[in-house]
């Protein structure tokens, strides 16, 4: 059983969760993830670890309420426990000096480049970042972000914070830049919702600047065993969970990947209603 400490609401439906899990804590690199069960019958859900704690033996998990699973956990107070936090999972962010790095957080996504933000500052390059979200309401980590940033950019949709636009919108003024990026040097680390990390990899492709994105597709064991968050890169098959879960985002097929995910939105959408009523 892994006790959460704390829960602590970000954003609505957004919670940021401490949870005591000391092996976890101490093995944790930037770019692991950790799948959990809630509850001895639910299913088990991928979750990036934030940020780790080995002294205190405590993982970071940030949860967004969006199907029966993540509102169960946003209900859960500190004193609860999750049944079983495997992990970390996943290759590890391969962490370098490109130069200057523009980092992109897209909604909850930023609870995911936040810390690969963190340790490509640490590594000595020059980052960049960008949040973006609907409205005000919903940036999360702004201090966060800026603290491992030499400069930092929020777009929200409707204009409520920073500039009004996309996520993209920031990226192709930052890439107008003379001097800022190019194919041989810097990089683009880009991740959050399916159509902004597509989106992002269109503004980059033609530039020929490494682009990563990480990838959140359904996944089981996250072991390689069930085959279940297989993806297509370039020519190859690849599993998310042992393989990434970044990969180059211009060898990625979007749309069979997208359309896997929602393998399961009716049956989602009916344990949903199931919870709410
Ligand atoms: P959202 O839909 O509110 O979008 C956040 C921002 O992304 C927008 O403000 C915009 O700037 C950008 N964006 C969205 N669509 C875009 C597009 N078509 N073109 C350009 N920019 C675009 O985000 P949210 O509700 O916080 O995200 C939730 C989604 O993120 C869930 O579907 C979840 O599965 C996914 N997610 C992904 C990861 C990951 O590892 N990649 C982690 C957590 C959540
Ligand atoms: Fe089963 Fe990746 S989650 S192979």
């Amino acid at each position: 059983m892994y006790p959460i400490i704390s829960s602590q609401e970000l954003a609505p439906a957004i919670n940021k969760l401490i949870v005591k899990a000391p092996l976890i804590a101490r093995k944790r690199e930037p770019g692991n993830f950790v799948i959990l069960r809630a509850a001895l019958t639910g299913e088990r859900i991928p979750l990036t670890i934030v940020d780790s704690d080995p002294d205190k033996g405590t993982i970071t998990l940030i949860v967004q309420s969006i199907g029966k699973t993540t509102m169960l956990i946003n209900s859960m107070k500190a004193g609860d426990e999750l049944i079983d936090v495997a992990g970390p999972l996943g290759e590890p962010t391969p962490v370098e000096n490109h130069g200057t790095v523009v980092c992109i957080g897209g909604g909850v996504g930023t609870a995911v480049v936040y810390p690969i933000a963190k340790a490509l500052s640490e590594a000595g390059n020059d980052v960049i970042s960008i949040i973006g979200a609907r409205n005000a309401e919903l940036v999360i980590l702004e201090e966060e972000m800026k603290a491992v940033s030499r400069e930092l950019m929020i777009t929200t949709d409707d204009g409520s914070a920073g500039r009004k636009g996309f996520v993209t919108d920031a990226l192709k003024e930052i890439l107008e830049r003379p001097g800022t990026l190019s194919a041989g040097s810097g990089a683009v680390y880009a991740m959050g919702p399916m159509p902004m990390m597509r989106a992002v990899s269109d503004v980059t492709r033609d530039t020929g600047i490494r682009t990563w994105v990480s990838l959140n597709p359904i996944m089981m064991d996250g072991t390689g065993m069930c085959g279940a968050c297989r993806v297509t890169v370039g020519d190859q098959l690849k599993f998310a969970c042992v393989d990434g879960p970044e990969f180059d985002a211009h060898q990625i097929n979007f749309d069979e990947l997208i359309a896997r995910n929602r393998t399961y939105a009716d049956l989602e959408k009916k344990a949903l209603e199931t919870c709410k009523s």
